[in-house]
């Protein structure tokens, strides 16, 4: 008897006879060994010869060979992949925008499932620290000298991605009160320029929402409708301070009012938007923000849907990165204290002040928030309207051609 009631209840699994492997019955056995066949092998697809042996540590190659070198190393490396992958797909989306092959809105799902992947491969970066975090201070001191003067700052790909998403270069906290591209030379240096001229994911995201069907002035001019509503509710949210006995509530309430409608006025007013956009404190455009704003409102409807999630997953790119630095500065500061970086910046005090919102790129969206007001000011969807946002638009008649698969 071996004790596993599976293992003694099998023989009614096989009615007549358990099965015998010599006669060849056995099912997990049945199968053709195809790479004896010929073709690529899975070492050679994956190119493992050049992954497996690029692990190379300092430490042993100056002949004291320090164990959790090599974790350090791997840790590093996995990062880049994911980077890489990354860069892939935000470099996909980046193609369907600039194309033109957005306004195909079937091609919104594509633009979303590659971000959202983008989403989830932050994710797993942010938790990837836990495990270089099995390594103590002690252990790093060991081998720290030998890495010097590599460090995290020279990743020519976690900078390409910041400038591909959109971080904006005039916002960068200096290092050691010097220009971020000049840790890099020749043909890095000129890619990373490169970067910082291509249009960004924001600019790309912002030319789309400033379509958002709705907008138009002579259509229905939702910024209008909605201006109008919400001055009319706080007109009448007024009134209904206003008869009320005098007591510390009504004061209180009345000053609340007194805020909401400064920030409205403040978001009627383009010209103030134009100030907060020179100052970086709004990064859409004032047309986009509304855009944004609308999908907000309306994201029930079919038409809205994608783009709301679009707009969600945008937000969690943005809070993933934050959490990525905020987790990175952790483990820094446990690993090395205050001591400076071996790229020579100040490290855990440079690197904190890196974890703020002139690096959130789309702040703006996180900010709609502020602007959301009770559901009955939201402009009634008028037929027109209504009947418009339930057609999507679908203008690339490539879109079928085989060429266009990817
Ligand atoms: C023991 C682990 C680590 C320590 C002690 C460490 C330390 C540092 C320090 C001190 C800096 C500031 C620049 C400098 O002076 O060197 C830095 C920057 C950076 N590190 Fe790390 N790091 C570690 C792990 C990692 C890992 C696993 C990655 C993944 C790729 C990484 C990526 C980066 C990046 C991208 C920057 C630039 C951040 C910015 O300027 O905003 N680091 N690191």
């Amino acid at each position: 008897m071996s004790g596993c009631p599976y293992f003694e209840k099998r023989h009614l699994l096989f009615k007549n006879k358990p099965p015998n492997p010599e006669e060849g019955e056995d099912a997990s056995q049945a199968g053709v060994n195809k790479a004896s066949k010929g073709g690529i092998i899975y070492g050679d697809y994956l190119q493992l010869d050049k992954i497996i042996s690029a692990q190379v540590l300092q430490s042993e190659v100056k002949g004291n060979k320090i164990h959790d070198e090599h974790l350090f190393i791997v840790t590093h490396q996995a990062y880049e992949l994911w980077f890489k992958q990354i860069l892939f797909e935000l470099d996909s989306v980046r193609h369907i925008f600039i194309s033109g092959h957005v306004r195909d809105e079937r091609n919104m799902l594509k633009v979303n499932t590659r971000i959202h992947r983008i989403v989830m491969i932050f994710r797993l970066l942010v938790d990837q620290f836990s495990v270089l975090e099995t390594m103590t201070a002690l252990d790093f001191f060991d081998f720290r000298e030998y890495l010097a003067p590599a460090s995290g700052f020279q990743s020519l790909q976690f900078r390409i991605l910041e400038n591909k998403i959109g971080v904006p270069d005039n916002l960068r906290v200096p290092y050691n009160r010097r220009h971020y591209r000049d840790t890099f030379k020749g043909h890095e240096s000129e890619m990373l320029l490169a970067t910082e001229q291509e249009p960004t994911l924001i600019k790309l995201v912002e030319e789309w929402l400033e379509r958002t069907p709705g907008l138009e002035v002579d259509g229905f001019n939702f910024w209008e409708r909605l201006e109008i509503n919400i001055f009319d509710g706080l007109t009448k949210e007024k009134e209904k301070i206003e008869i009320m006995e005098d007591s510390e509530d009504k004061e209180e309430l009345m000053a609340e009012l007194v805020k909401q409608k400064e920030t409205f006025t403040s978001l009627f007013d383009e010209k103030r938007h134009d100030h907060l956009l020179s100052k970086g404190e709004r990064r859409l455009s004032y047309k986009a923000l509304q855009g944004a704003l609308m999908i907000y409102f309306y994201r029930e409807e079919p038409r809205f849907q994608v783009p709301f999630q679009l707009l969600t997953s945008l937000m969690d790119i943005d809070t993933l990165m934050t959490k990525w630095r905020y987790n990175h500065v952790c483990m820094v500061h446990r690993m090395i204290g205050s001591k400076a970086g071996t790229g020579g910046s100040s490290g855990y005090h440079y690197l904190r002040s890196t974890v703020s919102d002139r690096y959130k790129v789309f702040v703006d969206l996180f900010n709609l928030a502020t602007f959301l007001v009770p559901r009955h000011w939201v402009p009634k969807l008028n037929p027109n309207i209504h009947k418009f946002l339930y057609m999507a638009e679908c203008c690339d008649s490539s879109y079928c051609s085989s060429e266009d698969s990817d």
